[in-house]
Order: C-alpha cells, then sequence, then structure tokens
C-alpha cells in the first residue's frame, strides 16, 4: 500500500492550488453576493488543460485518472465551492455518460465539446416528483419515425445555461406498471427546450441551476445513448462517480473551514489569552483535522477502486455521505469559533456552512446514501 500521490497527481495538485490561491479565492465572496457565474474561471481552466481531465487524448482531454479529478474538484472547492460543483458535475455527469456509454461517433460529437469547454456539461435526471425516487421519471419520449418527441420537466440541473447538450432521462416505453427508462441526448438550442435559470438558493449562489423545460422537442433517434431502456442504471453508475466529486468538494470545503478557524482561534485573544489555548476549542479543531483527514482518505480510496475498474458504488457512497456530513459539522463549528464574526459575510465561514448544506441533498441525500450502503452490504 502507498499513501503518497504520484508524480501526476502532485504535479496537478500543485498547479490547480496555485491557480485556485490566485485566480478562484479572491473573488469568491463578490460572486457568492452578486451571483455571478465565473465564466472567466472556465475559459482559464480550458487554457490549463483541465476541462477534459480523466477523458481520452483523442477526444482533447488529458487521460488523467479519477484521483487527479477529486484533488482539483477539492482544491477549487476549497477556494470557491460554486466554481467546484460547476467543474465536478461537467466532468462526472455531463461528460461522463457520454464517455461511458456513448458511441464513437457520439464522443467525437460531444466530448470535444467538453474537453474544450465550449459546453459545460449537464445531466437531466431529477423531476418535480422525481428526486430520491429517481425512477419515476414522468418526461416521456415517444418514438415518431426516426426521431423521439420528448416532452417533460427537469428541475435543480446544474450547468444547463452553459451547456450546448444534456444527456437526460426519458420513458421510452410503459406498460402502465413498469416504465422502460431510456438516455437520450438533446441540443439545448432545439425547438421546445427551455432552459430556466431563476432559483433562489440558499448557497452556492456563483453556480448556475436550472429547470428544463421540453415541449415536443425533436432529437434523432441515434441521440439515443447506450441501449434503450438502460438509462436509469446508466445514470445511477453515473452517479456513482459524481458522489466521489461531491466527498472531493465537502474535503475542499471542510479545509478552508478548519483553516480559517484555526487561523483566527490563534490570532483571537479573550480572557487575556489567545482562544486557540483553550481546551474547548483546541477539541474542536483536533476533531476537524481527524475528521478531514478521514473523508479525504475515504474519497480517494473510492477514486482509486475506480480507477483500478473495482466495484465502487459502495465507497462513493460511504465517501459522500461521510464527507459531506462531516463538512456540515465543521462549516458550523468553524462559525462558532469565529462567535459573532463568524455570522458576518466578510469571514466566509457563514458561505462555507450555506454551500456545504447542499452536498447533503445533491447526488442523492445522505438517506439515500445509506439506503445504497444498506443494500451493498446485503441488508
Ligand atoms: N450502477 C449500475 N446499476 C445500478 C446501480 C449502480 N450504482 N444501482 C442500482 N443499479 C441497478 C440495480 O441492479 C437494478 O437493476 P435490475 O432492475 O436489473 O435488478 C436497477 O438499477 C434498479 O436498482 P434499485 O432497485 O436499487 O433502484 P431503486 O429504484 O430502488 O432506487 C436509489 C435506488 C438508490 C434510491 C436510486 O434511485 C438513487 O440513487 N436515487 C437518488 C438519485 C439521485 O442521486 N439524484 C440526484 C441527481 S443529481 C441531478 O439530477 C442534478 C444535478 O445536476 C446535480
Amino acid at each position: 500500500m502507498n499513501f503518497d500521490l504520484t508524480a501526476e497527481q502532485n504535479m496537478i495538485q500543485k498547479t490547480i492550488r496555485e491557480f485556485s490561491e490566485e485566480e478562484v479565492a479572491k473573488g469568491a465572496l463578490e460572486r457568492d453576493r452578486s451571483k455571478t457565474f465565473p465564466k472567466e474561471i472556465f475559459q482559464k481552466l480550458a487554457d490549463l488543460g483541465m476541462m477534459g481531465l480523466p477523458f481520452p487524448e483523442e477526444y482533447g482531454g488529458a487521460g488523467a485518472d479519477t484521483i487527479s479529478f477529486a484533488i482539483v474538484v477539492e482544491e477549487l472547492s476549497k477556494a470557491c465551492a460554486s466554481t467546484g460543483i460547476t467543474y465536478s458535475a461537467h466532468i462526472s455527469l455531463g461528460g461522463a455518460p457520454i464517455h461511458l456509454f456513448g458511441t464513437k461517433k457520439q464522443k467525437e460529437e460531444y466530448l470535444p465539446l467538453i474537453c474544450s469547454g465550449q459546453s459545460l456539461g449537464a445531466f437531466g435526471l431529477t423531476e418535480p416528483n422525481a428526486g430520491s425516487d429517481a425512477s419515476g421519471t414522468k418526461t416521456k419520449a415517444i418514438e415518431q419515425g426516426d426521431s423521439f418527441i420528448i416532452n417533460g420537466n427537469k428541475c435543480f440541473i446544474t450547468n444547463a445555461s452553459y451547456a450546448e447538450f444534456v444527456a437526460l432521462t426519458a420513458v421510452t416505453n410503459s406498460d402502465g406498471k413498469k416504465s422502460e427508462i431510456s438516455a437520450i441526448i438533446v441540443p439545448t438550442n432545439s425547438k421546445g427546450f427551455t432552459v430556466i435559470d431563476n432559483y433562489e438558493k440558499m448557497g452556492l449562489h456563483a453556480s448556475n441551476t436550472t429547470e428544463l423545460v421540453l415541449e415536443n422537442v425533436q432529437v434523432p433517434k441515434e441521440n439515443l445513448l447506450g441501449e434503450r431502456g438502460q438509462g436509469f442504471k446508466q445514470f445511477l453508475q453515473t452517479l456513482d462517480g459524481g458522489r466521489i466529486g461531491i466527498g472531493a468538494m465537502a474535503v475542499g470545503i471542510a479545509q478552508a473551514a478548519y483553516e480559517k478557524a484555526l487561523a483566527y482561534a490563534k490570532g483571537r485573544k479573550q480572557f487575556g489569552k489567545s482562544i486557540s489555548s483553550f481546551q474547548a476549542i483546541q477539541f474542536k479543531l483536533a476533531d476537524m483535522a481527524m475528521k478531514i483527514e478521514l473523508a479525504r482518505n475515504m474519497v480517494y480510496k473510492a477514486a482509486w477502486l475506480k480507477d483500478q475498474k473495482r466495484p465502487f458504488t459502495k465507497e462513493a457512497s460511504i465517501c459522500k455521505l461521510y464527507a459531506s456530513e462531516i463538512c456540515m459539522e465543521i462549516t458550523s463549528q468553524a462559525v462558532q469559533i469565529h462567535g459573532g464574526n463568524g455570522y458576518m459575510q466578510d469571514y466566509h465561514v457563514e458561505r462555507y456552512m450555506r454551500d456545504a448544506k447542499l452536498l447533503e441533498i445533491g447526488e442523492g441525500t445522505s438517506e439515500v446514501q445509506r439506503m445504497v450502503i444498506a443494500k451493498q452490504i446485503g441488508c
């Protein structure tokens, strides 16, 4: 067993850490306040070759591994979680299903758009009445000649305003009891396709979260992604990879909160000494350091298993569940250590706490992760 990063992973970490500190962190507070999407940052990430990081070089990617992807998500999220989630969804939800299930022709058409950053990646699963019960999809795709005609709604979709296409699930056949769910690639400029960007969110204000409305959207049948009727399973498999991204985001936000709390505790004097000299504060900081270490190790383990092409569904859920819950706890404790200042935006920790909450919900709630783990251990 070897816990060291490889030379390539170290190089990617160094590059993205410097980039995040110099280019991403400084505007994070203002972007959160003004709800401004970090478009220029993604242009620069494309210039750095990060937008297609884990995808094959023949499609414009960098052919890197999943641990490298997790490192990039962690560093971006430490600086700005809105940037982190945009990147994580772009790769693990937008690009991954095309890479995993696309035909050669589909990969040639869509992956270069992802790898160059010309299109951000987005994926459409969730619907108003199909959240945790993701198989309850109501969006319908009816065959008409060589086309599918799609009608339905998707909600909480990351990145769609900046995507040239979205892979989404739709019912392609139903016998009234069981629905045949397929995945279909839909260009966002299709007639009848509307992207609505007006959610009022708790946090992650600089990320793009949208509703999709499809009214008689016509796409050729060749836009079917993977095997007909396998769409739900394909998307669950895609989410396994996405959950590593959410785990990495959680580690990044928690690390940022911990560093801010440690620095504040050392500098803040009450009762004649630094509050970091009080055991009550020391124990909080020690718990933070321990839990971040555990979460990061679990994220890397899930990523490593994926890279070894071994089953990783259980580990992806464990890392997502554990990291998101400790992130919520750590960001809340970081606010606590900052006292009244922590409640103020300028100290950043209240933003971390608001951003952390989404991680216990998106890409499968904590309750869904426990269902997945329970099933995996044979309950
Ligand atoms: N990979 C591949 N196949 C899988 C799988 C996986 N990880 N997990 C299950 N399957 C297969 C099963 O083997 C089963 O196959 P058979 O029918 O052949 O037996 C099939 O898929 C159905 O599995 P389940 O019976 O376990 O499915 P279920 O209906 O009970 O649901 C669930 C299980 C865990 C609750 C699942 O629905 C789930 O994960 N829900 C949460 C969905 C989610 O995370 N949504 C957030 C999406 S994020 C988003 O949309 C917005 C964005 O941009 C971020």
